[in-house]
């Protein structure tokens, strides 16, 4: 039996406990190994006192809770870990000072689950000597390297719910409601609710939109007495001619960089007023797609991923990740993670979505 760190590491996202307890289950009952819990994703093994016993008693009634058990981080890579020095925040490489912790720690391996800049971490802590084996979770599923990632099939259905709920009051009060749904740089999220929800607009990261053709297509829905229309937005859409730091600078908070959210849905919402005379607004859904209890299909990925990344242990698959491909779940090298996955705009989805009347603003 082995003694094995489990640590989830970026945004939190729906499944993380189901994939916690999965691993520590059969962890437990088919190999005997000891897990422990490091708290805050990486910052667990540079800071003192955030690590926790993690047996299978502490996973008990944690399969249908939203968020993670151990906490997560997305600012602490150790690789440029901020420190405080003479009163000045700098960058600094602790990562040696996370290989000796990790031995402290007394830990044969190291579970890290998270996204792209989790396993890229894993990675890089491979190549200097840890053992780490990782687990892909993002809502946004913009991983390579897998098909789909836990948390994205969650999100999916609180954002075709939103939809759903936005198209009544839109059709009550003739308004064109524009929502913005999250996906990163990504316009997976918001393909998916927006066929499911039934948008008349879809606009993704990966086709810069213009305004004219969602103007045309929301009179087109008016002379047919649909006088109310939605637009489903990713948070990285862009207007043609724009770039993200068009949408970033929206909604800036001021000393605290750039949170990006609220800023895709203002531009749209902005330019379309000049030409619209129908009522805007704009419902911006955050971090509601991040919450709650996850779905079934996101349960079983995410408790058949905890089951199957003890397989990489047991067969040494150090530097591996699990991945779920054609419907089997796989290994795949945690290099692969790296490259970020987008929406193809000429696929079929985005094609057959047209076919149907969805405008794309292009
Ligand atoms: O990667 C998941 C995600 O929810 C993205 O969709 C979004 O851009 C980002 O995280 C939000 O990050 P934060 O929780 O730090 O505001």
């Amino acid at each position: 039996p082995l003694r094995l760190g489990v640590l989830t590491g970026g945004g939190d996202c729906p499944g993380l406990n189901a994939l916690i307890r999965g691993l520590v289950k059969r962890g437990s009952h088919e190999f005997g190994h000891e897990f422990v819990g490091i708290e805050n994703g990486y910052m667990g093994l540079v800071e003192p006192n955030l690590t926790r016993p993690l047996s299978e008693a502490d996973t008990r009634g944690i399969l249908p809770k939203g968020g993670t058990i151990l906490g997560t981080s997305n600012k602490a890579d150790p690789f440029i870990y901020p420190v405080k020095e003479n009163g000045q925040w700098v960058e600094k490489d602790l990562s040696d000072q996370v290989l000796r912790r990790a031995e402290e720690l007394k830990l044969d391996g190291l579970i890290a689950i998270g996204g792209d800049g989790t396993l890229t971490i894993g990675h890089m802590l491979s190549k200097k000597g840890l053992r780490v084996v990782g687990c892909p979770k993002t809502i946004d599923n913009d991983l390579s390297g897998t098909d789909q990632t836990f948390g994205f099939d969650t999100a999916r259905g609180i954002c075709t719910e939103a939809i759903d709920r936005l198209h009544s009051t839109a059709e009550s009060h003739d308004r064109v409601m524009v929502v913005e749904i999250m996906g990163r740089n990504a316009g997976f999220l918001t393909l998916d609710s927006g066929i499911a929800g039934g948008a008349d607009v879809i606009l993704i990261p990966e086709i810069p939109y213009r305004v004219e053709p969602i103007v045309e297509k929301i009179r087109r829905r008016a002379t047919r007495k649909r006088s109310f229309s939605i637009i489903a937005i990713a948070e990285g859409a862009y207007p043609v001619g724009g770039t993200l730091a068009v949408v970033e600078k929206a909604h800036e908070i001021p000393g605290r960089g750039v949170v990006r959210l609220g800023g895709a849905g203002k531009v749209c919402a902005d330019l379309l007023a000049s030409h619209i005379e129908a009522e805007i607004r704009v419902t911006v859904l955050g971090h509601l797609q991040r919450g709650g209890t996850p779905s079934a299909a996101d349960r079983v990925l995410a408790t058949l991923y905890g089951c199957k990344v003890l397989d990489l242990v047991r067969d040494g698959q150090w530097d591996h990740m699990v991945a779920l491909r054609n419907g089997k779940i796989v290994t795949a090298s945690l290099s692969e993670s790296r490259k970020e996955r987008r929406v193809d705009p000429t696929g079929e989805t985005v094609r057959f979505a047209k076919s149907m009347g969805i405008s794309f603003g292009d």
